[in-house]
């Protein structure tokens, strides 16, 4: 890792594990030259092929372009003077070099520890006319081909400037017959693939909702045609935010790319006041000539060790039972802690006390906001449920959905202003809640008050942090006017300010985030909250679509995944209980249904699931991920996990409709070592490189619903 200056030539040159990312000043603007597979430092870096014939602004491939000086592309900022005018020009004025990764304050990020893990480039460009300054932070990993970029805006004008637009990153680049991967869905069927040229016109993934939402994740990358799992060229952009976003690539007449991330202009602005500075969230930019897998393992990694943080980081998560689809809001103590008692018995070792415990919550319509017990359900409280939970040795969790309000809740008749309305207009219901104005520091801190209460006095060992609607409204009774535009970020800050406050302040509980299931997945979430509930669609089937979709980006460990009844209550589906353990157990494994149901044989069949997950979850949780087969091309799903020194893997392969007179399955693996020899539980040992090529052979038996899960040990017990 390295970042290279020739100042004579304004070059920048940055380096990463395997990665460079090359800029230039060209005219006083900061102009892309290249970005892909690493170059050589003292290689010769003039002239390269990405400087256009012509020296126009709207043909120079740039790094933060301004609007209204003849680029007619998408802008990457725009600010609006005290005069009305709108056009700006930010020109080059220096850079400097910081070690390590600076924090964004009041901002998720990724991070580096040490100093020595990642180096930042500061490039600052000011508008004379204005006092507009910009300052563009790029961080390179020395371990990683990731690259994180944001900006800063500052008004060091005298005049108070007007942020109408302030993106995180823009990026020019000639590949205009790239196709678009995002990840698209609904409640219930979140993160589907998809696929597509860019096309002229180009492609916008964006929300408008408030929060990242489940029908567009805030990522997208761009593939070479053909690029594969394994091969060809990918670029990521990964969006750490979890408000309104904007993610688009627009392909110009000149056949260039311009890709943008960043909060959504849309229904945005802001106020700077003199002396005062914008930080935007970061954009993750990856870059793999290993295509879509080489992708994904280089942000689970970043992810997992350099996002997420908290003693639950480096450690294998609890096996938890949830009662949420065993109750919903209709339970007594003695229920729960019946489920909780076959939950032990079964080697469970976390007992989740889901919605429906507070207020006079028997419904979704009431309550939310009134954090205190129903001694109707639990009369000897939190604390006497959670004594009785942990006396089985289990540990104990909560549900809570913190940033809403119920109109039916003491909180909103004591506070009706504390919710995010327009004064005047009517305040739009969703799941008969409102949302709570989380960019008052007072709406905060009684929050605070309330959730801190009770993590002290009860032992919460465990908290599942939902949020069930998106925000409409969208507008605060404590700010002026003039500021109006600012309330959707702001109420996504105030909810980072008051998840900092409350996970820095209880690092023993191991958060879990949860939006209807996958409507908030995003690294913004997955910086305070280490995993997340992916979807409220447990059904086998549709999860293997869920869970592959959800791993482009995220990794195993954050991808909480459970075994529910059957009939399923999404779908209706019956499946059998080994694939709903198999695709669980290819996530962060759970139960969600009433464990006191399950015949003898059940029974048995959950223990022998629990204490094989016990014993491969260092592998799902911290190994590196290899999609095989992908279920939105066929029938099977295969993905394998393989420990980084490459000793140990797992298989996972699934079936979901039997065929008749089928051949035997030959399956490639993946991520092996070649030279090693791999015992392969049930088949016998082979090579590294037999398993990789040829491929391991097995009879699908007829049947519907086949799951198959296979361990493979280095033969020599060797540890690489
Ligand atoms: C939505 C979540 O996704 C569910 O798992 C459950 O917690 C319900 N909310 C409870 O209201």
């Amino acid at each position: 890792m390295a970042i290279h200056i020739d100042e004579r030539a304004g070059l920048f040159h940055l380096q990463g594990k395997d990665v460079s990312y090359v800029m230039q000043v060209v005219d006083g603007y900061p102009v892309h030259l290249y970005w892909g597979k690493k170059l050589r430092a003292d290689g010769n870096l003039q002239d390269m092929p990405g400087l256009p014939k012509h020296r126009n602004l709207d043909q120079m491939p740039q790094e933060y372009p301004q609007y209204g000086s003849g680029d007619f592309r998408s802008p990457a900022y725009q600010v609006e003077l005290e005069d009305g005018s709108r056009i700006t020009e930010l020109v080059y004025q220096g850079y400097r070099i910081i070690p390590g990764k600076p924090r964004l304050e009041g901002l998720p990020a990724t991070y580096a520890e040490a100093d020595d893990e990642a180096e930042t480039l500061e490039i600052t460009l000011a508008d004379a006319y204005s006092g507009l300054r910009v300052a563009l932070l790029y961080t390179v990993f020395k371990d990683s081909n990731a690259i994180a970029r944001s900006a800063r805006l500052i008004n060091s004008g005298s005049g108070r400037l007007k942020l109408l637009r302030a993106l995180s990153m823009s990026v020019d680049m000639d590949i205009p017959d790239y196709e678009a991967v995002y990840l698209a869905g609904a409640w219930g069927r979140e993160a589907h693939l998809q696929r597509r040229p860019i096309g002229p016109g180009g492609t916008r993934i964006e929300s408008r909702r408030g929060m990242s939402g489940h029908q567009l994740n805030p990522f997208l990358a761009l593939a070479e045609p053909g690029a594969d799992e394994d091969r060809g060229e990918v670029y990521g952009f990964s969006f750490v935010y979890s408000g309104n976003f904007l993610a688009q690539a627009e392909v110009d007449s000149m056949r260039k790319v311009r890709v943008q991330v960043g909060i959504n202009p849309f229904d945005f602005c802001w106020l700077l006041m003199p002396g005062e500075s914008f930080q935007t969230p970061e954009t993750v930019m990856v870059y793999s000539d290993n295509g879509l897998g080489g992708m994904s393992r280089t942000y689970h990694k970043l992810y997992r060790t350099r996002l997420c943080r908290g003693v639950y980081r480096d450690q294998v998560r609890p096996i938890l039972v949830n009662n949420w689809e065993a109750t919903y809001f209709q339970f007594t103590a003695d229920k729960l802690v019946s489920i909780a008692k076959a939950g032990a018995e079964l080697g469970i070792e976390l007992f989740v006390l889901d919605d429906g415990w507070f207020g006079k919550r028997n419904d979704d319509t009431t309550s939310l906001g009134d954090w205190v017990v129903n001694r109707d359900k639990l009369p000897d409280g939190l604390e006497g449920l959670a004594e009785r939970i942990n006396r089985l040795g289990l540990k104990f969790g909560i549900w809570v959905e913190p940033e809403m309000v119920s109109p039916d809740s003491d909180l909103y008749r004591a506070h009706p202003d504390w919710c995010l309305h327009v004064e005047g207009r009517r305040r739009t219901l969703a799941r008969t809640q409102l949302v709570l104005d989380m960019s008052r520091p007072d709406v905060r801190e009684h929050i605070y008050g309330m959730l801190s209460a009770i993590f002290r006095s009860v032992p919460v060992a465990y908290v599942k942090w939902d949020m069930n609607r998106s925000l409409t409204e969208i507008g605060s009774a404590a700010a002026p006017p003039e500021r109006q535009g600012e309330i959707a970020h702001r109420h996504m800050l105030g909810v980072y300010e008051l998840m900092e406050r409350l996970t820095g302040e209880f690092p023993h509980i191991l958060f879990e985030s949860c939006s209807s299931g996958g409507g908030r997945f995003d690294p913004g979430m997955l910086y305070y909250m280490p995993q997340t509930w992916t979807s409220d669609n447990t059904d086998a089937v549709e999860r293997l679509k869920i869970q592959y979709g959800t791993s482009l980006v995220y990794p195993a460990s954050a991808i909480g995944a459970h075994v529910s009844a059957v009939p399923n209550h999404q779908v209706g589906r019956v499946t059998p209980l080994k694939m709903r353990g198999d695709v669980a157990m290819s996530g962060n494994f759970g139960y969600e249904l009433d464990l006191t149901k399950f015949t003898d044989e059940e029974k048995e069949e959950v223990k022998r699931q629990v204490a094989l997950y016990k014993s491969i979850r260092p592998i799902v949780q911290q190994g590196e991920l290899y999609r095989l087969l992908s279920p939105f091309e066929g029938n099977e799903t295969a993905w394998m996990f393989v420990t980084e020194d490459r000793s140990e893997a797992l298989l996972f392969y699934f079936k979901v409709l039997a065929e008749p007179h089928m051949p035997k399955k030959r399956l490639r693996l993946k991520g092996l070592d070649p030279q090693r020899d791999y015992a392969v539980e049930g088949f016998g040992t082979f090579g590294g490189d037999r398993l990789m090529h040829a491929g391991l052979a097995f009879q699908v038996p007829p049947g519907d619903h086949f799951s198959l899960v296979v361990r493979l040990r280095d033969a020599a017990g060797g540890k690489g």
